[in-house]
């Protein structure tokens, strides 16, 4: 108690005098690299509702322990999540879904399963498109894609011989850093066999999902340090040193932007262990507490729709009706068999395995624990033998989506699925080892569920190209018997979709909710993430997505975050006398 307090009291003095230049609000993916890029020029305070998850959650280091705390029961905690639970919804049967979202610094970069490519080239003119900003093609974004990245070529020496990986080396420039991007010192032996799988189904080897094209399959690269085989995350890379200008606010919530008469977001009003302040910001306020809190955050602040804020009794300031709107996500479901691979079922019932390999991990660096689990992905549009059987709405509806915006994609997943309501207890104990493939629907019609015919008619495509590959001769050597679950007894495409329906999860990419765009199509933000209406306040994370680009967002923050922290250094605030001369 009287720890709690002192901190309180320190809290108090330490910002009683503070004005800063800038206030970053969500240190997590976007954020923490933004505030600390800013921090080179100029005074920040960077305020984040979680402390750091090597303390609180030290699992969180370890890349094969990523599936323990994201199951989608709606019980599942953990010390560095917010515990958002969805509302019954339609898509899954009126189920209700835990959807795991980092509280720590580092954000969802602490617990995602750092998987890191970059999306298609004709993805982001489509994005060019809606903003009407020529600087988000895929060519003039490249370079804010690879600033963060520092990338480092597979451990030969390490890997299976049978698990090579492609990649192109000139996708990354060796001044990037300091997030470290490698691969994972152990491969799956399942995604070995499922490679095999993959080329007699008509998806091919590729050499690299980094350099605008996202078609067939290879071992992705991860947010994984190589020298430690830890995961790499905003706050491992970005803050593992002390950086001069920037002042972090831990444990402390952002309550609301507070305004002056002339809408200059002034100050925002932060609250730590029940003790309320407000921070001043003399230039901007960027807000980057992620896809679900961005919104919210405008929302009490008096930015949004106009009825949804009065219905609360928030007083009006500007009425934007997009604010929490749009959510973009990507659902996925996948069929489990049993295989007679060491798989992580095993890890899941077998204490004294599971304890040599952690230590492998901690000690060598080797071993299952050092692969954050799904590491072979492959991408494709749904052939020819499947599309022919699609209704004429649900063409239309592909024929929206460019032709290199894959529809599909398939992840490895070397254990039991389920409706992943806790990956590690569902893992069946009896002895089999299971695996799985994920099928993930990146061209949903509707946002992020599958309601609409359309979004059925491919998602029942893509579980039936999965069993396509299980069904395939390369995996007939390590698939035992018939389909563990749903099973054979499902066959007709109602059945399918009732299965998908009754097991069916979103892959944690929510975004969108405070979208960029054109004021005309009523988006929140411009394309340099300024709030319309208001002036001195950004939004900048995956909520200010104009689209959710194929395949899975992490690089997209933190190329987000390079690009605003460029534009902000470049040309200042909206305070004309600043714009810096020197660069
Ligand atoms: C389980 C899981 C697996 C995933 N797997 C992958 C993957 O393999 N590859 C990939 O590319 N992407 C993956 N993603 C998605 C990716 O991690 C997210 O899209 C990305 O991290 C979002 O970044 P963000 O900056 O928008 O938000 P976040 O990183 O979530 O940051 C928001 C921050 O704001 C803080 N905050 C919120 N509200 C407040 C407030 N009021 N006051 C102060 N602080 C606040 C939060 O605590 C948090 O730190 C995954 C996500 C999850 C959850
Ligand atoms: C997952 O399935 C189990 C067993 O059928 C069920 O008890 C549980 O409620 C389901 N969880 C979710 C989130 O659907
Ligand atoms: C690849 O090698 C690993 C390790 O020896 C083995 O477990 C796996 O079965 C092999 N895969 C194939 C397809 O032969
Ligand atoms: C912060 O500022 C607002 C607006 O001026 C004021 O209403 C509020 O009481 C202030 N909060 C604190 C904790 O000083």
């Amino acid at each position: 108690m009287f720890s709690i307090n002192v901190t309180a009291l320190l809290f108090a003095c330490s910002v009683l005098a503070k004005e800063f230049d800038y206030i970053v609000v969500g240190g997590g993916t976007t954020g923490l690299p933004l505030a600390v890029r800013l921090a080179e020029y100029w005074n920040l305070a960077l305020v984040e509702a979680g402390g750091r998850y090597e303390k609180r959650y030290p699992l969180a280091k370890t890349p094969g322990a990523d599936v323990l705390p994201v199951g989608s029961d709606p019980e599942t905690s953990s010390s560095i999540d917010w515990g958002f639970v969805t509302e019954p919804f339609l898509g899954a049967n009126g189920r209700r879904l835990h959807v795991a979202q980092g509280k720590c610094l580092g954000g969802s970069s602490a617990l995602n399963f750092m998987v890191d490519h970059r999306p298609t080239k004709q993805s982001l003119e489509v994005w060019v498109l809606l903003t009407s900003d020529l600087s988000y093609l895929f060519e003039n974004v490249l370079p804010w894609y690879q600033r963060s990245v520092k990338f480092t070529p597979p451990n030969t020496a390490t890997r299976f011989e049978n698990a090579s990986v492609l990649y192109n080396a000139d996708a990354f420039i060796p001044s990037g850093g300091p997030l470290d991007v490698t691969y994972s010192n152990y491969a799956q032996s399942f995604s070995t066999w499922l490679e095999g799988g993959f080329e007699e189904v008509g998806i091919h080897r590729a050499v690299d999902f980094n350099s605008g094209k996202l078609e067939g399959y290879q071992y992705c690269s991860s947010t994984i340090r190589p020298s430690d085989q830890h995961r790499s995350s905003s706050e491992w890379s970005f803050l593992n040193q002390r950086v001069p200008g920037l002042t972090v606010y831990t444990d402390t919530l952002a309550k609301r932007v507070i305004f002056d008469d002339e809408l200059n977001a002034v100050e925002v009003e932060v609250s730590h262990r029940g003790f309320k302040r407000n921070l001043t910001a003399s230039r901007e306020i960027i807000i980057s507490a992620g896809a679900l809190h961005s919104p919210q955050l405008l929302m009490v602040s008096g930015i949004g729709p106009r009825q949804h804020l009065e219905n609360h009794g928030i007083e009006v300031l500007v009425e934007r009706p997009a604010v929490g709107q749009d959510m973009w996500d990507h659902p996925f479901v996948g069929p489990s068999y049993r295989v007679n691979v060491e798989k992580v079922t095993k890890l899941a019932n077998s204490p004294t395995y599971l304890a040599s390999k952690y230590l492998r991990w901690a000690r060598k660096q080797l071993g299952p624990f050092t692969n954050p689990v799904s590491d072979l992905l492959a991408w494709e549009k749904i052939p020819y033998e499947l599309r022919k059987d699609f209704s004429t709405e649900t063409l239309q509806a592909l024929s929206q989506f460019p032709d290199d915006w894959p529809e599909a994609e398939y992840i490895s997943a070397p254990g039991f699925l389920g409706n992943i309501s806790n990956l590690k207890a569902d893992q069946p104990d009896d002895g089999y080892q299971y695996a799985s493939i994920i099928g993930v629907l990146l061209a949903p019609a509707s946002r992020g569920t599958v309601d609409t015919k359309s979004e059925q008619e491919v998602v029942v495509a893509m579980f039936k190209r999965i069993r396509e590959v299980f069904a395939s001769n390369a995996m007939d050597p390590v698939v035992i018997g018939d389909e563990y679950l749903p099973g054979n007894q499902v066959q007709t495409d109602e059945e399918i979709l009732e299965y998908i329906r009754e097991n069916v999860m979103t892959l944690w990419h929510p975004s969108g909710t405070c979208r960029m765009g054109r004021i005309q199509d009523l988006a929140v933000v411009d394309s340099r993430g300024r709030v319309y209406g208001v002036n001195r306040l950004r939004v900048v994370d995956a909520s200010a997505f104009e689209i959710l680009l194929p395949g899975h967002p992490q690089s997209t923050c933190y190329m987000l975050a390079e690009k605003i922290a460029d534009d902000i250094i470049r040309n200042g605030a909206d305070v004309a006398e600043d714009v810096r001369t020197d660069l």
